[in-house]
This record gives C-alpha cells, structure tokens and sequence, in this order.
C-alpha cells in the first residue's frame, strides 16, 4: 500500500474499525473511504456490489461484524450467523470482482476449538469440537476464511486473515447485556463504585487464564499485515501472555478507584482453565505490542467516563456476577 491507495474501512465506528482509521491516518494515509450502517447496509448485496462498482477502492479492512459477548451470542445465533455471513460474502465477493489489490478479513481466538491445545496455534483450527454457545458466529466467521483462502486459490485474490485475541479500548462496548468480559468487569466496578457497593462478585475462583490486547496495538498489527503479509495461512494476533482474570479484576478496580472487596461466587463454573493463542508466526514477521494492561486500562477507562459511563448517580445492574466462562 502507498500513502495515496484508496482504502476502504467497513466497520469504521466500531472498536477494531475505529482503532485502524486513527492508525491509518496517523501512519499518512488519506485516502480513506468510510460509510456507516445508515449510507451502506452491507448485508445487502446489490448496494455493496454497487458501492465497489463506483468506488475504485484498492485496499479493504474488514472491521464490519456482528460482534458481542455471551449473553447475546446465546440469545440471538440467528442473527450472528446471518449477518455475519452476508457482511462478509457480499464484501469479499464484491471486492475480487472490482480488482481490489488487497483484503483483510478478522477471525477471532474464540473461533478455535474449545479445548485446542495451549498457547493455540494457527493449525489448531478446525481440529475439534467448538465453544458451543457461540457456534453461530465461529461458523460464519470460519466460512470468511475458507471463503478467503478459496477466492485465493482460484481466482488469485489476495485475501488475508488475521485472528485477534480479546480486545478492549476506545470505542468498546460496556452495556451490561452486550459487552464482553474486560469492558463489561469496567463497568461493573464503575457502577459500583457509584453506588457504593461493598463487594464486586466474579464468577468462579479466579484463576482461568486469558488473553488482552489494546485495540491500537490490534490495528497497528492489521496495517503491519496489510504492508507485509501475503499469505494463504492465518495469522494470530494477541499480546503473547495471558492474565488471570482474578489478577485483570484488581487491576480494574486499582484504575476505577473502587474501594470496596472483590468476592468470589464458587458455585458459579470457573470455565476453561486458559486461553492463549500462540503468537509465533506474527511475532516472526517483526511485529510486537506496544501497550499493556495497565496503560490500556486506564486509556479505556478514560474514554468510559468521557463516552460510555451512565449519568452519576448510576445504579448498579442487580448484584452480577462477573463471567468470563465463554471468552
Ligand atoms: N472485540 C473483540 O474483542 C474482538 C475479538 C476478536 C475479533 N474481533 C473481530 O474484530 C472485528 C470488529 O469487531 P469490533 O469489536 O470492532 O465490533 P464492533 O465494535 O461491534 O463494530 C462492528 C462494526 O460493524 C458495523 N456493522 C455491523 N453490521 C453492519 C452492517 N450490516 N452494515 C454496515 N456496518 C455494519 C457496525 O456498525 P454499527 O455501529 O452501525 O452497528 C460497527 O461499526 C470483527 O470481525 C470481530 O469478529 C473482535
């Protein structure tokens, strides 16, 4: 990619989407072509078709998706499997017939087989049964890569993969019903220490291990994959160590400033005891993270209170637990 391609973001006012616009136009490039949901609905094929058609876009970062946490993915798989097929089908497909250069598509580690050997490798995927609370967007996400890898083995396109671990940042989502783990565990000591609650209860004993990574160091990774990777194998992107969530809990509640206990609910299930992808084949090309835990946890809750936090004084969400069983 020069400084000058035109490249188009789908998914530009999400977390991941917002993340690479900042990197890209910090890194000099100025052509970018951004629409929301509201100027191009990318489930419907004939505007997305037509878009490309009219656009002349060299370069595309898919960061359009439906995304979200285990309460929502257990509610509505329909709506999972359907949008995200269609975002991704209409996108890829319509990009090769216009000769885009280039495409990245997101996977994501919870794509992997629930109980794939650890730290995760690339090759690992496809080899077991999944998660199956979230098996409606693990399919469809699975059939964007194959659906990837095939446009490159016969037609030549050149469609690359990149499979972010968990990710948290500017932009992320903290509704108590939609948002994922570490956003949501924010806002639950946030309202809490509104509230002035005595205790944050976590699911379990604590002590399951998972992966973060800030969102910018995500993007930084997707442009270094797009000027530097071009092959048909998918790529891992994560921090390379992993945290007990027990361990990220007293982090949070250090960066919100909450006074109270951390309790623990043992009757809750404690889910799988560790969850890190390998990060190697990333790692080799060069690439690493720029910010950890405590520097990108201050930054997101920085950017909760300017954007995301309810009106003082909040009320709490009825005394619930924390869960990170599915992440
Ligand atoms: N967040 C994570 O922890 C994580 C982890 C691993 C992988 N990923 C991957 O990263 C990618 C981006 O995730 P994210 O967390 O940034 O999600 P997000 O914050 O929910 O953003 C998704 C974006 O997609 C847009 N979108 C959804 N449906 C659309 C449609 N029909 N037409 C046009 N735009 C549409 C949304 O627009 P609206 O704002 O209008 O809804 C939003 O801007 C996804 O592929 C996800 O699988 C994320």
């Amino acid at each position: 990619m020069d400084r000058n391609s035109r490249i188009f973001v789908a998914g530009h006012r999400g977390l991941v989407g917002s993340a690479i616009v900042r990197q890209l136009a910090e890194t000099g490039y100025t052509d970018l072509v951004l629409r929301d949901r509201s100027q191009l609905d990318l489930t419907d094929q004939a505007a997305v078709r037509a878009f490309f058609d009219r656009e002349e876009i060299a370069y595309v970062i898919i960061a359009a998706a439906k995304v979200g946490g285990i309460l929502a993915n257990e509610r509505c798989g329909a709506d999972f499997i359907r949008d995200n097929l269609l975002i991704q089908t209409n996108v890829i497909d319509a990009a090769w017939r216009a000769g885009v250069k280039k495409l990245l598509f997101l996977g994501s580690s919870c794509l992997y087989p629930k109980h794939a050997e650890q730290p995760i490798k690339e090759e690992a995927l496809l080899s077991g049964p999944m998660e199956p609370s979230n098996k409606p967007y693990a399919v469809a996400k699975i059939a964007g890569i194959t659906m990837c890898q095939a446009y490159r083995k016969q037609y030549g396109f050149n469609a690359i993969c990149a499979m972010p671990s968990n990710l948290y940042g500017p932009g992320d989502h903290f509704e108590p019903e939609t948002s994922h783990a570490l956003p949501g565990m924010i806002r639950r000591f946030h309202d809490a220490k509104m509230a002035g609650d005595p205790t944050v209860t976590l699911w379990g004993t604590g002590t399951p291990r998972r992966e973060f990574l800030y969102v910018d160091d995500m993007a930084d990774a997707c442009l270094h994959l797009m000027e530097r990777y071009d092959g048909e194998d998918i790529v891992n992107v994560g921090p390379g160590e992993d945290i007990a969530i027990g361990d990220l809990a007293g982090m949070i509640r250090e960066t919100v400033g909450y006074p109270g206990t951390l309790g623990h609910d043992l009757d809750k299930p404690d889910g799988h005891p560790r969850k890190l992808m390998d990060v190697s084949r990333l790692f080799a090309t060069g690439w690493r993270p720029k910010i950890g835990l405590p520097e990108g946890l201050q930054r997101t809750y920085e950017w909760f209170l300017k954007n995301a936090a309810p009106p003082a004084p909040a009320q709490p969400a009825p005394a619930q637990p924390i869960s990170h069983a599915a992440e």
